[in-house]
């Protein structure tokens, strides 16, 4: 079996190795555009060697984003800012991807430093969208999408995909977990519509179904698709890992080449069993039921375990987030640790640890 330090190669595009950076929204943007802050943030994972970089959740609109500071890919003026990063990544020889989301019920709140409170439109903020008006915590509640606005949305994810295309990114993430719009269809939790959207599995699979047939529309067919769910809602009657993995299945075909396997989110009251590796089985289990490829996040902090993980299957590569934040090298001192001799950009050579020498 591969271990961390393998290439993975999906459709035409090889991944330099199995240690990605998960998407990490870092509510410093103004008016969706990134800016210096995220050339420097993601561009310490490309010198750090990461082998794929996830940008942070990007509106796919300007009402689809959970704050006015959160980046975007709705415009043309984005996409030429997002090129600037993605072209500084692949000189390092790393490969980047952008999540794409709309964040739903959770829309138009101030950043977690703030408190995450409702921005209403006095302050710039707007009118949340949901598939049912179910509030969640403390936000107000969200008004009902018509399916004339479903369509508009899949739309608005086709143009994104375009526009991702046109930025050079190397991978599309469809964003489907942590409560945000499609990962709010496909749970019964907060699905409650009587129409083709609501209701059966079928039917409230149906909306992502549709954005990811409309993504790979326009999203070239050598290039990947990924999706982030929600495995699991750590709930009585929310959706299941079982649905989960009938959704990888029902997706493959479609072209979702590898799902990004999280967990939890879909209401503000429910606790979850945190611990190093919780969500592993998650990718396991899909892994286990068809040929999907999957990543596996949450907690992976340890060398050896994380390479443990991939060497025995239990998923295709590992997502780090905080561990990141923390040492963005983690990359170059896990291959230390693991005993792999990875080449060190030029600039940074002399100070790779040597084996003769204490210094
Ligand atoms: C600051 C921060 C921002 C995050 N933003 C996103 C995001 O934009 N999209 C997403 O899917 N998950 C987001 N997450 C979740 C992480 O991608 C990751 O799944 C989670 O932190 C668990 O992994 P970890 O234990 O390695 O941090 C965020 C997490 C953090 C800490």
């Amino acid at each position: 079996m591969p271990g961390l330090f393998d290439e993975l190669k999906i459709r035409d595009l090889i991944i330099p190795n199995r240690i990605w950076l998960s998407p990490m929204c870092q509510y410093s943007a103004i008016d969706g555009l990134p800016n210096t802050w995220h050339t420097v943030h993601l561009g310490k994972y490309a010198m750090g060697k990461v082998g794929l970089i996830m940008t942070e959740a990007s509106g796919i609109s300007p009402s689809a984003r959970s704050t006015l500071h959160d980046t975007g890919i709705w415009n043309d003026e984005q996409v030429d800012a997002w090129r600037t990063i993605v072209d500084f990544v692949h000189l390092q020889g790393v490969k980047i991807g952008i999540q794409l989301w709309h964040a739903g019920q959770k829309s138009s709140t101030t950043t977690p430093w703030q408190g995450q409170d409702y921005v209403d439109a006095n302050s710039g903020g707007w009118q949340a969208v949901a598939p049912s008006e179910i509030a969640f915590g403390k936000l107000p509640k969200p008004r009902s999408l018509t399916e004339e606005e479903i369509h508009s949305i899949i739309d608005q994810y086709r143009q994104a995909a375009t526009r991702s295309l046109k930025a050079g990114f190397n991978v599309v993430e469809i964003h489907g977990a942590h409560g945000y719009l499609i990962h709010s269809f496909l749970s019964p939790i907060t699905n409650h519509r009587k129409d083709q959207y609501g209701g059966s599995f079928e039917n409230r699979t149906r909306f992502v179904t549709e954005v990811v047939k409309a993504i790979r529309e326009v999203w070239p067919i050598n290039r990947p698709l990924f999706l982030r769910t929600s495995s699991h809602d750590w709930i009585e009657g929310g959706w299941s890992t079982l649905e989960n993995s009938e959704l990888a299945k029902k997706l493959l075909p479609l072209g979702v080449d590898l799902i990004d396997c999280s967990s939890g989110g879909i209401k503000s009251d429910i606790s979850y069993p945190v611990a190093p590796g919780y969500q592993v089985k998650f990718s396991e289990d899909i892994k286990n039921s068809s040929q999907m490829l999957t990543c596996a996040v949450g907690v992976i902090t340890d060398p050896l375990f994380a390479e443990e993980i991939v060497r025995s299957n239990k998923a295709d590569a590992v997502m780090l987030g905080r561990e990141f934040l923390r040492n963005p090298n983690w990359v170059l001192t896990t291959a230390e640790v693991l005993g792999v001799d990875l080449e060190w950009l030029n600039q940074y050579k002399q100070g790779k640890p040597r084996k003769t020498l204490p210094y």
